[in-house]
Parts: C-alpha cells; sequence; structure tokens
C-alpha cells in the first residue's frame, strides 16, 4: 500500500495539472476554426489572422478574454463563449504546434462554408417591410423584409419555422454638402445607391454540414449583389457566429421589430 501510494505521489508530480490533447485540439480546429482561420493556421482572409506558430500563452489568453469578453469581436465573443478551459488549452496548443508559414497563401473557404443554398426572392416587394437600420460608421442604410411565413409565425408570437426568409437591402446613405449622411422625415438615413443584399433562410437539413459551434439550427446566410446574383467569396461562418447568440429571437437581431410591426397591421 505504501508503495502504491508512492507511486500515485510521483505521477502527481510527474504530470502536468493538465496535459493539452493535440488530437483533440485538431480536431476542433479542423470543425470549427479552420473555417475562419484555415485548418493549417493559415487563414482565410486579411481580415482574420494567422494563428499558425502563436505562442500557446497567447493563444490562450486571447481566447479567455473572448470567453470573458474583456476582448471584444461579435464574431470571436460567440466563439471563445462557447469553448471550455480544456477546449482552449488544446487548441492552443494545437495551433502552436503548427509551423507559422509566413507568406503562405490563404487558406480556402469551407466547402460547406462557401455553398449557397438561398435562391433570390424576386417577390420580396410585396413581403412585410418590418425595419429599417442606419448604420452610421459605414454611412449605410438597411430596410429589412420579412416573407408571409415568417411574418405569419411571428404574428402568432412563435419562433420562424422552416420556409421563413429575412432579406436586408443593404443602400449607401444619402450624403449632404458636409459628407455626412441627411436624414429624411422619418428620421433615418435616406437610401441612395443599392449595394448588395443580405439574406437568411431555413429549410429542413440545411444546417447538417455545419459543426454544432457554428450551426444556427437550419439557417443558412446568403450575399447577392445589386443585380441579383449569389455574392461569391463571402464567410458565411461569420454570418452563422454572429447571429447565433441570437438563438432566442430565431437567430435574428431585428425579430422583435418583426413581431412589433406584424401584431401592429
Ligand atoms: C467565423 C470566423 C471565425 C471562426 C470560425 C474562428 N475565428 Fe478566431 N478570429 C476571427 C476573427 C475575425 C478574429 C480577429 C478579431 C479581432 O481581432 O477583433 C479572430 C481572432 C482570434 C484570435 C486572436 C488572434 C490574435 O492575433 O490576437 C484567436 C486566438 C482565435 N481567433 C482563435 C480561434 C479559435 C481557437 C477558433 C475555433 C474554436 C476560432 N478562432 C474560430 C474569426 C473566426
Ligand atoms: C458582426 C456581426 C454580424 C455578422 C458577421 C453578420 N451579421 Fe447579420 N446582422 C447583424 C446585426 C447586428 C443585425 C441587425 C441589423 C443591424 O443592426 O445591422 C443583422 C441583421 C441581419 C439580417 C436581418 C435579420 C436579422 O437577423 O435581424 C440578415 C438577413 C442578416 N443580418 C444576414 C447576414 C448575412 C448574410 C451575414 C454574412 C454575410 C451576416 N448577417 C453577418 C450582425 C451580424
Amino acid at each position: 500500500m505504501k508503495r502504491l501510494l508512492s507511486l500515485f505521489a510521483c505521477a502527481l508530480v510527474a504530470t502536468p495539472l493538465f496535459a493539452a490533447d493535440l488530437q483533440a485540439g485538431k480536431a476542433k480546429v479542423d470543425a470549427v476554426c479552420s473555417a475562419c482561420h484555415g485548418a493549417n493556421g493559415i487563414s482565410v482572409s486579411d481580415a482574420i489572422p494567422n494563428l499558425a506558430g502563436q505562442r500557446v500563452a497567447y493563444l490562450e489568453a486571447q481566447l479567455r478574454a473572448w470567453k470573458d469578453g474583456t476582448r471584444k469581436n461579435p464574431i470571436m465573443n460567440a466563439i471563445g463563449g462557447q469553448l471550455g478551459s480544456d477546449d482552449i488549452a488544446n487548441v492552443a496548443a494545437y495551433f502552436a504546434s503548427l509551423p507559422r508559414g509566413d507568406g503562405a497563401a490563404k487558406s480556402e473557404l469551407m466547402p460547406q462554408i462557401a455553398r449557397n443554398r438561398l435562391a433570390f426572392p424576386e417577390d420580396y416587394r410585396s413581403w412585410v417591410q418590418y425595419d429599417r437600420v442606419d448604420q452610421p460608421a459605414r454611412k449605410q442604410v438597411q430596410l429589412f423584409y420579412a416573407n408571409p411565413v415568417a411574418a405569419q409565425a411571428a404574428r402568432a408570437g412563435q419562433r420562424l419555422p422552416d420556409g421563413a426568409y429575412l432579406l436586408g437591402e443593404t443602400y449607401s446613405a444619402k450624403l449632404g454638402a458636409d459628407r455626412q449622411p441627411v436624414k429624411g422625415a422619418d428620421g433615418h438615413f435616406v437610401p441612395d445607391q443599392l449595394l448588395a443584399y443580405v439574406a437568411m433562410s431555413r429549410e429542413a437539413g440545411w444546417g447538417r454540414d455545419f459543426p454544432e459551434l457554428l450551426r444556427n439550427e437550419d439557417w443558412n446566410y446568403a450575399v447577392f449583389t445589386p443585380a441579383r446574383q449569389p455574392r461569391a467569396g463571402f464567410n458565411q461562418a461569420e454570418c452563422l457566429a454572429c447571429h447565433k447568440p441570437q438563438d432566442r429571437s430565431s437567430y435574428t437581431f431585428t425579430g422583435d421589430k418583426l413581431v412589433a410591426a406584424v401584431q401592429a397591421r
């Protein structure tokens, strides 16, 4: 017994409190982080940092800061908030183990993130226009529309079901002589040029291919050009991550505005 006890004591001294699991780290990186930071730690765009070969302590500190909100970014706060301390140690150790790859070409988007299932809804002007949001920093204004399936559910106070479709028109704001957005009679910025459409819709099974950490039930997201063509190259993982914390309002930010608009009619 004495011998067993001393063996046990030795084992305690020899192993660190928590040994990072590189395999588990790789699995999480491949499933989730690779959508933006690349499976090899070289990111998919210039707006997203490379993580390959970063120091473990730095990576862990950033992940804890995203998790507790002391460092702010809506996408990484949503992702960090879902990581446990084991996950943090494992993914940090894995990214740190990868070669830095300075100057390496950006990684490709994951196929299931790049794929786009939404068709442009040609009849959207007949839908409920339920909200209008000024974007002062970008000098833009967005008008949001909901299809009849979404409007009906909102009127009944239900979550948005399969078949729901929300569309936003993104316009540059009309600028005055001082180059600042002018306001119309309704107190909002005045739409000038149509820049793009943003869209979200859901159908059964559409979320199946996304990792749980990014998945928003069966919602998919899309961006369309003013010519109503799907815009290639946008990263659907960013849409999923930023909208994910809105799970209580069907993954929308403007869901309460939709409810207010349709219930007032
Ligand atoms: C949807 C895209 C996306 C996904 C998925 C994603 N990240 Fe990020 N990550 C970002 C962006 C964007 C930034 C830069 C944010 C900023 O600096 O404000 C970032 C920054 C970071 C940083 C800070 C790097 C630095 O140089 O300070 C760490 C660490 C990080 N991410 C880890 C992870 C891990 C681990 C995962 C997977 C569990 C992950 N990220 C998944 C988009 C993403
Ligand atoms: C940085 C966080 C963030 C990211 C990334 C993001 N959204 Fe949003 N989204 C918002 C916010 C906030 C609103 C509410 C309107 C506003 O204040 O801009 C919104 C509103 C919307 C709406 C109207 C329905 C709703 O949820 O309220 C659609 C549709 C939409 N976004 C689509 C997209 C698409 C497509 C992408 C990816 C290309 C995307 N979003 C990426 C934050 C984000």
